[in-house]
């Protein structure tokens, strides 16, 4: 065996001790930098402003609201109405994120007191949007939920995401979509500061960013004229056993979004307030989130709160679907939205087609046969033969099954004239110039199905049965009950 040579280290070694002190002193001082500078705020925060907070960010008069939309479409919906709401509540411009892949960004469970720490779902969030810029898959979900009256009503003012990144951070969120290596590291350096900044991971820091850090384990928000909620014990807590096997030591307290986070409060001065998933459901008797309500007597809240109820989709989407049942259905028909796949809805196939098999033999009774159905499923059409829609599909004396593919050419056309359509959607005023541009030369068609199938749905004048459970089946029902369809 050749024993080991040893290094030379008679003169590297001055050098290196040199470097080692160096870094200490240096770490020790952004130790000292970060931790105290909480405590300093006139002369440190001052630094730390042009350190973190670009001096565009901090000229700007208006302030900004984003969020941490995640999971499925309809939840991401759900997400943007309940920012709406609170971005109205605070005066705050809210930034519109773009639409999210099913399964690019999750949150846990809010009743398990399992969820996704603030800080990271928003980095998470922030990375999807890069990926979406890089691939050519960006698309606002203003492209795809028409905002137009909400907007032009003046009761909430919007930002697109890329323009609020270009204006605040000083970095075009479009340059993550060139291909060259040479530009690509630069770039993402710029664009890994500011979603760092954005997400919170630099902390709060004065006048420039707050990041909400309380979540569904530990905080309501409420909103009531008096206030008068503000902090007390909400009805769900987490119970004694799972206290002990989780070691967990949570309350959630009712708070007032806006006495905690509106004029007069301590965030009232930072250009960004970030909040973390804005999803909210009700579980036993109470809104896991986020739970603000009509009882409320100022007029410019309750218009906001009507013009939430229910956005629609953009007509590029709805006059899609119009057609279908229009030109192809052609008849009155059923709709089936019935999801068969993801994860709670794999076990309840047979619930789910019972409340089907009902409907379609009540109908069979009355005629005229057949009896048209649109189908919407994540079933894939190839693996239908061995289900009730097996059954539907060869009883052609009895039904008549439509249903519409990614690529059938009604569905490519809504994609076409959407992308054409949104445009518009920057919101920035006095732009008139960039109209028409196109951002990334690399974009490609949106994927528009669900939407379609959804604005088909709402025009089933024989009716509708949805999965139970499922957000798609709530929003299909919404659309319904507001008439999507005829207006
Ligand atoms: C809301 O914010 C805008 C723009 O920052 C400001 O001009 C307006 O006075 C604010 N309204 C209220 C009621 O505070
Ligand atoms: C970027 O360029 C490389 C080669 O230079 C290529 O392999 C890759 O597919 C390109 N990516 C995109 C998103 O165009
Ligand atoms: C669908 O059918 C294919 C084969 O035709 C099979 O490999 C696949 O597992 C099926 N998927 C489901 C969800 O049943």
């Amino acid at each position: 065996m050749l024993p080991k040579r040893k290094p030379h280290y008679k003169f590297p070694l001055i050098p290196v001790s040199l470097f080692v002190s160096f870094f200490s002193f240096l770490f020790l001082y952004y130790y000292y930098y970060y931790s105290h500078s909480t405590q300093l705020p006139q002369t440190v925060t001052k630094i730390s402003d042009t350190l973190q907070c670009s001096s565009q960010a901090l000229a700007l008069s208006e302030k900004f609201m984003w969020y941490a939309p995640h999971s499925g479409f309809n939840n991401q919906l759900l997400e943007f109405r309940h920012a709406v709401l609170i971005a109205g509540i605070l005066n705050r411009t809210l930034v519109v994120p773009p639409v999210l892949d099913h399964h690019a960004v999750a949150l846990g469970s809010c009743p398990k007191f399992r969820v996704v720490e603030p800080n990271d779902i928003r980095i998470s969030v922030w990375d999807h949007v890069i990926e979406l810029l890089q691939d050519g898959r960006y698309i606002s979900i203003a492209e795809v939920i028409d905002i137009s009256s909400l907007v032009s009503s003046g009761l909430v003012r919007v930002i697109d995401l890329r323009d609020f990144v270009s204006i605040w951070c000083g970095i075009s969120l479009d340059l993550a979509c060139f291909n060259d290596s040479k530009l690509q590291s630069s770039v993402s350096k710029s664009l890994k500061q500011c979603g760092s900044l954005l997400a919170g991971f630099r902390g709060n820091i004065e006048k420039c960013i707050y990041a909400i850090n309380e979540d569904c384990r530990t905080t309501v928000w409420t909103y009531h004229v008096d206030g008068h909620e503000d902090g007390i014990l909400d009805s769900f807590q987490p119970n004694d056993q799972l206290k002990q096997k989780k070691k967990i030591s949570y309350v959630r307290r009712r708070r007032d979004v806006f006495r905690a986070l509106g004029p007069g409060s301590e965030v009232e001065s930072a250009s960004m307030l970030a909040f973390g998933s804005l999803f909210s459901a009700p579980y036993k008797g109470s809104e896991s989130y986020v739970d603000i309500h009509e009882s409320h007597q100022d007029q410019r809240f309750l218009s906001l709160m009507e013009k939430i109820k229910f956005l629609p989709y953009v007509p590029e989407v709805m006059n899609a679907g119009k057609e279908f049942a229009k030109a192809t259905i052609n008849a009155p028909f059923l709709c089936a939205q019935l999801r068969l796949l993801d994860g709670q809805f794999k076990n309840h196939h047979k619930a789910t087609f019972d409340g089907l098999r009902q409907k379609l033999e009540s109908l069979v009774q009355k005629g005229p046969l057949p009896i048209h159905i649109f189908v919407m499923t994540d079933l894939p059409r190839n693996n239908w033969t061995d289900t009730y829609l097996g059954d539907l599909t060869s009883d052609a004396h009895n039904y008549e099954v439509h249903f519409l593919r990614e690529d059938d050419q009604l569905v490519m056309q809504a994609a076409k004239k959407l992308t054409t359509a949104g445009y518009g959607q920057r919101f920035i005023p006095n732009s008139v110039s960039r109209i028409g541009k196109i951002y990334c030369s690399n974009q490609r068609l949106p994927d528009v199905l669900l939407y379609v199938e959804q604005a088909v749905c709402s025009c089933a004048s024989l009716g509708f049965i949805g999965t139970p459970g499922s957000t798609i089946a709530e929003n299909i029902e919404l659309m319904r009950k507001f008439d999507s369809c005829s207006r």
